[in-house]
């Protein structure tokens, strides 16, 4: 199997790390437009392979995309992160023609790959490549919530004191600071539900720190994180290539369920070859529901600033 990362900065050169050591790909390819960067950061993962044990071939390119060619996954993290005291939303201008142009570059190499969006507005740029492309929706997935959904079980965990992977829980709507909707109702311990150990005052604050746990760490290292995006890339991205069957929640263009349309947003799916082999209408409660209608205005507001890349 064939995985194109395209973006070798931070983000993407993790997500090919991690894709090389969880051992699911035969070749992976790296695209950056920097001169040289991305075959920089081929090379120094492939000297990887003798002490971590892989063979994935590892590929850099210079914005060459023949050697993208027949990929089954292709992952586009170009574009610019956001900066400390910047919003995901005024990244928009810069990154939709990044984007687009990348996904077009693509798909004319790569005409049956599954697509993974993760450059930001992570949502927005999904819409923009479902739009662009004229693919089934189910080829485009945006990866938001795999990350914000580890950010949501790592808080529980260090508010509960237990191991995080005995935990399970779940963020939908927007990846945005004021749009993510952490499930604390049905979040739970080894299937026994959190608020039997924590305070609705505690778990108020497990979902604040969640939602804005990317800003946190944009705040401490002044760019955005990387490696638990890359992880949550390869996470995604395993889930595909293994037809794995996992539910995990993932921007995908919506039309009627969740009471949306036309709109790409965070919702739950089932994650196999095909991309998203379905979405799961789970039974949101009146206040989640609402939170879910607010999410979508937000993330609707800033697709209306995509108008000139769509014409
Ligand atoms: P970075 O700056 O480290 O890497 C971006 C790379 O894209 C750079 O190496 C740059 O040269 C390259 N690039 C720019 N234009 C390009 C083009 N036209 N073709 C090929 N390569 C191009 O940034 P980082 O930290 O890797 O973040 C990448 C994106 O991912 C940002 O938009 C960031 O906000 C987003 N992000 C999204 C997350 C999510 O959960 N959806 C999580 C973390 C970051
Ligand atoms: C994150 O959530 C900024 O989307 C990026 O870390």
């Amino acid at each position: 199997m064939k995985v194109t990362i395209v973006g070798a900065g931070n983000v993407g050169a993790t997500c090919a790390d991690a894709i090389a050591y969880r051992r699911i790909a035969s070749e992976i390819v790296l695209v950056d437009i920097r001169e040289g960067f991305a075959e920089g950061k081929a090379l120094d993962i492939t000297q990887t392979q003798t002490t971590l044990g892989f063979n994935t071939k590892v590929v850099g390119s210079t914005n060459d995309y023949a050697k993208t060619a027949g990929s089954d996954v292709v992952v586009i993290t170009s574009g610019i992160p956001r900066k400390p005291g910047m919003t995901r939303e005024e990244l928009i201008g810069i990154n939709a023609g990044i984007v687009k142009s990348v996904a077009e570059n693509l798909l004319q190499n790569s005409p049956n790959a599954i697509f993974v969006i993760v450059s930001n507005p992570m949502d927005t740029m999904t819409y923009l490549t479902y739009k662009s492309l004229g693919l089934p929706k189910n080829r485009i997935i945006g990866m938001g919530g795999t990350l914000d959904s580890s950010r949501f079980k790592t808080y529980l965990s260090l508010a509960l004191d237990k191991p995080a992977n005995d935990i399970q829980g779940m963020v939908i709507g927007g990846h945005g600071d004021t749009t993510m909707i952490p499930l604390t109702r049905l979040a739970s311990y080894n299937g026994v539900p959190v608020s039997q150990f924590l305070s609705e005052d505690e778990l108020t604050k497990v979902a604040a720190d969640t939602m804005v746990g990317g800003a946190t760490l944009t705040g401490l290292l002044g760019t955005s994180a990387w490696y638990a995006p890359g992880a949550s890339v390869a996470y995604l991205v395993d889930a595909i290539l293994n037809d794995q069957h996992k539910m995990i929640p993932c921007s995908v263009y919506l039309e009627g369920e969740y009471g949306q349309s036309d709109i790409c947003i965070g919702v739950p799916c089932i994650i196999g070859k095909n991309g998203i082999e379905k979405i799961v209408d789970i039974n949101l409660n009146e206040a989640e529901k609402a939170l879910f209608a607010k999410s979508a205005d937000a993330v609707r507001n800033m697709n209306n600033d995509l108008k000139s890349h769509l014409a």
